[in-house]
């Protein structure tokens, strides 16, 4: 027997009960459904609408069904379509007709929003501390790698030299934003739906801010179509996750890049790497890749959300049920790829004599004989083009600028002297990027403490 079944002649097609039914993937709710209801059952009876008695037999029925779920004593049934009514039928069998008045003053559609809340509420708080040890192993590494020179890169052509420690601090800024954005939108998840009722509130005398102190929500929606119908909290987390994938998609991009032959910049530990059923020499970074990859279903996630909303009138409509596979799997993403990244970060061998060689074998300390010359009174457009053609000098004769005698260099410039063999420098060409965000040493340093201070502040 349904438990809207009064209005029905006939059994449903088996067809529409397995098309309509959540119960597959909406049981995860089932903590917060039993939470929510818990409270929403106390307040009937603080409001007179149950008396004590009956709240105390609901409560210690609900009770009775959550230690049957943990032991896995109950069968969930698509007959019942969703979490929702699936506990509810479990508690009438548990304590009989006086289970019917749970629903009093209530709605699936407040009550769904509700679980909703309190479900991605508390995911945002796992996340929010996953990417803080992610930022925190991101920062120790940098910590390491303060003299570690690499080639900085732009077109993936070698640029300028940097720290490793300067490159690996660009992503403790991206989290530190990524971490900025969840922390902001917890305030818009952290607000009460329930009692919105079906759409219109309810005739009963019910004390939502009652419930809102007991479930610890800073706000109430103050308009119950838009609390039945709000899915937006959804699509921010959404958005903030792909975004927040987004950055660990381009770390893992380089990762995958940095530990191939080719660069050899980096190890990554056996313990995180896979291997070939073939070719028995292969060690594969599938975690970098597989994160990257799983880039692209959490983009999905976001657009299938935005589209189911755009159209839909107000208020509930059960569209809004294609909330959760997403929601769930975007959660479930991020758990799998911050859980792991951290200790392959942590774990991660820095071939620092490779990232040291790349640099010396190169022209990247080319904008810094521009800039020599510049000291020397030449205006930096005509230095530029002076630095050109001694590049191309170089490359016809297999030589870098390092290599050049300072006869040589007159051929360019008769103001270039001795001291250009220190301005060239590896280690010199770094340190003297010394402002603030360069990757001298000195502020690479005033980063870290700048974020650690930041991140002891999330
Ligand atoms: N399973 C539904 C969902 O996830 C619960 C709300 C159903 N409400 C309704 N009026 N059919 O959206």
């Amino acid at each position: 027997m349904k438990l809207w079944g009064g209005r029905f002649t006939k059994p449903t097609n088996q067809l529409v009960d397995e098309y309509t039914a959540s119960i597959s993937f909406d049981q995860r709710l089932w903590r917060q459904d039993i939470v929510g209801s818990s409270a929403h059952v106390a307040m009937l009876g603080k409001c007179g609408i149950l008396s004590m008695d009956e709240v105390r037999q609901i409560i210690a029925g609900l009770k009775k069904v959550k230690e049957k779920i943990e032991q896995k004593q109950v069968q969930f049934d698509i007959a019942h379509e969703d979490i929702h009514m699936n506990i509810e039928k479990l508690l009438i069998e548990e304590i009989g007709a006086l289970g019917g008045k749970l629903h009093t003053g209530r709605s699936r559609n407040d009550q769904v929003a509700l679980d909703m809340h309190l479900y991605l509420r508390e995911k945002l708080m796992e996340i929010i501390e996953l990417s803080m040890y992610l930022q925190q192993a991101l920062l120790d590494q940098a910590q390491n790698h303060l003299e570690t020179v690499m080639p900085g890169y732009t077109h993936l052509q070698r640029a300028q030299p940097v720290l490793f420690g300067y490159h690996l601090m660009a992503y403790v800024s991206m989290l530190q934003r990524d971490l900025e954005r969840m922390q902001d939108s917890f305030k818009r998840v952290n607000i009460l739906p329930l009692g919105a009722g079906a759409l219109a509130g309810t005739t009963f005398p019910i004390d939502r801010q009652f419930v809102a102190s007991m479930l610890q929500f800073d706000g109430i929606y103050q308009n119950s179509m838009d609390a039945v119908s709000d899915r937006d909290f959804i699509i921010e987390f959404l958005s903030n996750a792909s975004l927040l994938m987004t950055h660990l998609s381009r770390l893992c991009e380089e990762l995958v890049i940095w530990s191939s032959q080719e660069f050899s910049f980096i190890e990554l530990d056996d313990a995180f790497c896979t291997g070939s059923s073939i070719m028995p020499q292969k060690k594969n970074p599938d975690v970098a890749e597989l994160v990257r990859g799983k880039t692209g279903r959490v983009y999905g996630n976001l657009i299938g959300m935005l589209t189911v909303l755009k159209g839909l009138p107000l208020a509930y409509n059960k569209d809004m049920q294609e909330d959760k596979e997403g929601m769930f799997d975007t959660v479930e993403t991020l758990h799998g790829a911050l859980a792991l990244l951290t200790p392959m970060i942590s774990t991660m061998q820095v071939k620092t004599e490779q990232m040291r060689k790349a640099v010396t074998q190169d022209f990247s300390n080319a904008t810094d004989l521009a800039d020599y010359l510049v000291t020397k009174q030449i205006p930096f457009r005509q230095a530029h083009e002076i630095v050109g053609k001694a590049v191309l000098y170089c490359i016809e004769r297999q030589k870098y600028l390092l290599d050049l005698t300072l006869e040589e260099f007159h051929g360019f410039s008769p103001l270039i002297d001795q001291d250009v063999y220190q301005a060239l420098d590896i280690d010199a060409v770094v340190n003297a990027r010394n402002v603030l965000g360069g990757t001298a040493k000195q502020q690479v340093e005033q980063q870290i403490q700048f974020y650690q201070q930041q991140v002891k502040g999330n």
